[in-house]
């Protein structure tokens, strides 16, 4: 579905190479790439960068976008704080947390069966820490709680309104996430 919907894109850039996949979302081309039978499309934004006066605000949509995307490399990750497993935890505790994390990449790994259909997988990037989740009254006053919450909203918002442009369906979405709150 995706490919026989790019076939009918045009490449609007010379130096795009002529197999690049590109998708169109308002007046703007989506510059992606392709590796092997997955085509991908990194860091496309959802909302304007939440810096300078946006900085603790609620994510601003982007109202229209132009020119080119460059989308063929992963977006930078929002900062976050790693925390090292505590020492002081009971062994049994910090056993089963090592194992848990352990099998994470084994889960991925699992090989498709030839009959599957073909997905389009979405992940968002939003702020974390600091950055989205301030507690007291101040915050509460000014409605600035939760925000890395108000992003995960855009951005399926996002989906709804964008995802058609790659070949999606936007009333067939399923949300998944690990500890994420979605
Ligand atoms: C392409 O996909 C393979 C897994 O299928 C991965 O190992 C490899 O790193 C990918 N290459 C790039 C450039 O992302
Ligand atoms: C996109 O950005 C990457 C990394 O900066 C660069 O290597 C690549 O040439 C760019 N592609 C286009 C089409 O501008």
């Amino acid at each position: 579905m995706l490919l026989s919907l790019l076939a009918y894109l045009p490449v609007a850039f010379a130096l795009v190479r002529a197999d690049a996949p590109t998708v169109i979302l308002d007046k703007a081309t989506v510059i992606g790439t392709t590796n092997d039978s997955v085509t991908s499309f990194f860091g496309i934004p959802y909302a304007e960068p939440p810096v300078n006066n946006l900085r603790l605000r609620l994510p601003k949509p982007i109202t229209a976008y132009q020119g080119t995307i460059n989308a063929t490399v992963p977006a930078v990750q929002c900062i976050q704080l790693v925390p090292p497993l505590r020492s002081d935890l009971p062994t049994e505790i910090l056993e089963d947390l090592i194992a848990y994390i352990t099998e994470i990449p084994a889960t991925t790994a699992t090989p498709q069966s030839e009959d599957c259909k073909p997905i389009i997988f979405v992940n968002m990037n939003y702020r974390l820490g600091p950055f989205a989740f301030l507690g007291g009254k101040e915050i509460k006053e000014a409605g600035v709680g939760n925000l890395g919450l108000h992003d995960q909203r855009l951005a399926l918002k996002w989906i709804h309104q964008h995802i058609s442009a790659f070949g999606g369906d936007p009333k067939k979405v399923v949300r998944a996430s690990s500890r994420t709150g979605l």
